[in-house]
């Protein structure tokens, strides 16, 4: 038995002002599933998602990535295991060339010479930017910005992708090279996203996070289609969308 890919339990969290954002957060992600984490404005997905790779430390409860606990003693091991895409590609570019900034990670493991320079170009050719190598970031458009940032993450082989609204303020073809990307990868995938649609078509399953814990884990069809607990956690379909029509 190989253990899960990441295990959350008991988590709870306040901030240094006081404000409590987790109240015992309970979940299980095993290896190679994809799974959408849902949830109003407030609800604390970026306060979990910032324990996962140990930004942030529990007040309370335990984070295991492969079973290993997030804490002190692994934080490097951790931090290439749990690959986190944020919201804004900027905020994880910042070398001259696309190659540089996706070297950082494995020449930061340790990665020299020809080995160095295949994990580059293999995290390049699994999000399709192999052909941008020499290229500066900020030439490149935002979705080729968000992908070059999946592949910063896939260059150190994490446990699991961890991405923060990746659909966002992408166009419709970005969107779609992304989904594309995603879909292809045989790697774990925990997706925090307003795009529901998104969510349908990339992960089977789904968690709700509301007021701090989760409301919800089931298959994303069935949490789509059920109007209480959506309109109970103030999540929105698309004008027009029906979960239930969707192939
Ligand atoms: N640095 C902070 N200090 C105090 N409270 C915070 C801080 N960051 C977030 N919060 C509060 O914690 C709760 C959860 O926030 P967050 O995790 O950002 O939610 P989400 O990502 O689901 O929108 C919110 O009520 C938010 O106002
Ligand atoms: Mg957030």
């Amino acid at each position: 038995m190989t253990a899960p890919s990441l295990d959350v339990s008991g988590l709870a969290y306040a901030y240094p002002d006081g404000h409590q954002a987790l109240f015992g957060v309970n979940l299980t992600i095993g290896r190679g599933e994809r799974v959408a984490l849902l949830g109003p404005n407030g609800a604390g997905k970026t306060t979990l998602v910032l324990h996962l790779n140990g930004i942030l430390t529990a007040g309370a409860g335990t984070v295991t990535v492969a079973g290993l606990p997030v804490g002190r003693q692994h934080m490097a091991e951790i931090r290439r295991k749990v690959g986190i895409v944020f919201q804004d590609p900027d905020d994880q570019l910042f070398m001259p060339t696309v190659r540089e900034d996706v070297a950082f990670g494995p020449a930061a493991a340790g990665l020299r010479g020809a080995a160095l320079d295949a994990v580059v170009e293999r995290a390049l050719d699994r999000v399709g930017m192999a052909a941008y190598a020499d290229r500066p970031p900020h030439h490149l458009s935002f979705g080729q910005r968000r992908r070059v940032a999946v592949a910063t993450v896939l260059a150190t082989e994490p446990e699991i992708l961890v991405l923060d609204e990746p659909s966002s303020n992408l166009d419709p073809a970005s969107r779609r090279e992304l989904a594309d990307v995603l879909r292809s990868l045989d790697v774990t995938v925990l997706m925090v996203t307003h795009d529901l649609p998104y969510a349908l078509e990339l992960c089977p399953r789904s968690l709700v996070l509301s007021e701090g814990v989760i409301a919800a884990d089931g298959p994303t069809r069935e949490i789509l289609a059920d109007e209480e607990l959506m309109a109970r956690h103030r999540l929105e379909l698309p004008f027009g969308f029906v979960p239930g029509s969707v192939a």
